[in-house]
């Protein structure tokens, strides 16, 4: 074992206990750990942080702002370094068993990432072309003069930060009408930016280019989210992990491997860690879903993102994914909770923010798994799914805490409860109180 990763024990004491806390101390731990600050809290605090007068700015038609109960996921430590989660999300559990897992990692494991690759993909698509190999031989032959052109014009902005346009690839699509599709992948490296403009931007600038030398019609120019060229990695490792559970989380990895009706549920569970990092941080998650589903079923059946085995006596689990996000450009920076939340998570760059979504989803991954092969999904799920079972009833503040102990019991009696009994508990605490 190469010698273990492990977080700052005072971060670590800081987190002790986080989750029984009012939110006012959760809130100075947060402080006192670094990761906020007092004027951090004030912005939070407001009734609106996002103004309508700046939502008018993002979207069209505007009638109001829709707000996500943002949490904090606690004890997570990646590549050595303590992080702390932010988490926008309407799911119950999904933070507690975060932190909850993390806690486990920290104390038994460690979580290790790394990038693979560094290119984003635009597509520019010549539907029909006569001759395939002439097409390529000429857009081979004057890549360099084509990269040189985009750079220094439509691309100078990412160029100067270290960035552009690198290559094109010619790709043939046989269309199945006995013609062929050429379809060039132009490959740019997009820094901190998630790049979603700047690429297409490339791309259109390109089309006229590319039709004068090749005497074809262009038809779409648009990025591609499959950006298998730019992978995020994230391991975990439980050392000396007790045998039985070991064994189960494996076979509860290899039911999503083996079967696509469970790889999607078990997606699914990735994506509740990952997508609730990205929405806090304002980044576009519908893309990233759409990558990391397309990567899933990319051998041609739909599998599992994320796999676990043992090796010797510990548990290892690894997800690598297309995971292209920003930490600047879109709303992440204009948007004041995504900047704070981004300030929290102390990133120095977007391959960085794009490991800890990674490791946040093999977290989030390992937790789904944990509960379904051991207690089951429902014990952790239900405690908090009772509160908000009671929130939506018409009970008063003060009826709220015996409905609650109430639809435990009942829980406990009956192994599951609905809204029919929490009306029924309701009716019969009127009758006797
Ligand atoms: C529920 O939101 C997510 C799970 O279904 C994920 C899984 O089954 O792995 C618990």
């Amino acid at each position: 074992m190469s010698q273990r990763k492990v977080g700052d024990p005072q971060i670590e004491a800081l987190c002790k206990g986080f989750s029984k806390l009012s939110r006012q101390e959760r809130e100075t731990r947060l402080i006192q750990m670094g990761f906020l600050t007092t004027e951090d809290i004030t912005i939070l605090h407001q009734e609106n942080p996002l103004t309508i007068d700046l939502a008018n700015h993002f979207v069209e038609n505007v009638i109001g702002c829709f707000p996500m109960p943002l949490g904090v996921a606690v004890n997570f430590v990646i590549d050595g370094r303590d992080y702390v989660i932010p988490m926008a999300t309407e799911e119950t559990s999904i933070i507690a068993s975060a932190s909850k897992t993390a806690k486990w990692i920290r104390e038994q494991g460690e979580i290790t990432t790394q990038t693979l690759g560094g290119l984003c993909i635009g597509q520019i698509q010549l539907p029909i072309v006569e001759n395939f190999n002439e097409v390529k031989q000429k857009i081979e032959s004057n890549k360099s003069e084509l990269i040189d052109q985009a750079n220094h014009s439509v691309a100078r902005g990412i160029v100067a930060r270290g960035g552009g346009i690198q290559d094109m690839i010619i790709r043939r699509i046989y269309r199945g009408d006995g013609h062929s599709m050429a379809v060039i992948h132009v490959m740019v490296d997009t820094r901190d930016a998630m790049g979603a403009n700047i690429i297409n931007q490339v791309c259109e600038f390109l089309k006229p280019h590319i039709e004068k030398l090749t005497n074809e019609k262009v038809g779409m120019c648009i990025l591609s989210n499959l950006a298998d060229t730019k992978l995020s990695q994230a391991k975990i490792t439980i050392y000396d992990i007790e045998p039985q559970l070991g064994k189960a989380i494996v076979e509860g990895s290899l039911f999503a491997q083996m079967d696509p009706y469970r790889a999607a549920t078990n997606n699914k569970g990735v994506m509740n860690g990952i997508d609730a990092v990205l929405i806090a941080t304002g980044n576009d998650w519908r893309a990233v879903e759409a990558a990391i589903h397309a990567y899933a079923g990319y051998s041609g059946q739909y599998g599992s993102i994320t796999q676990w085995y043992m090796k010797d006596n510990h548990l290892h689990g690894v997800i690598e994914a297309p995971i292209i996000v920003g930490t600047v450009g879109g709303v992440t920076r204009l948007h004041p909770v995504a900047r704070i939340c981004l300030k929290m998570l102390h990133v120095q760059t977007a391959a960085e923010l794009a490991r800890i979504l990674a490791a946040v989803g093999l977290v989030q991954n390992l937790a789904a798994i944990k509960a379904l092969v051991t207690e089951g999904i429902n014990k952790g799920h239900m405690k908090l799914h009772l509160s908000n079972l009671a929130l939506a009833s018409d009970a008063t503040q003060e009826e709220l805490p015996l409905l609650k102990q109430h639809l435990i019991e009942r829980l406990e009696k009956q192994k599951s409860v609905t809204g029919k009994d929490v009306i029924e508990i309701l009716n019969e605490m009127r009758k006797k109180y």
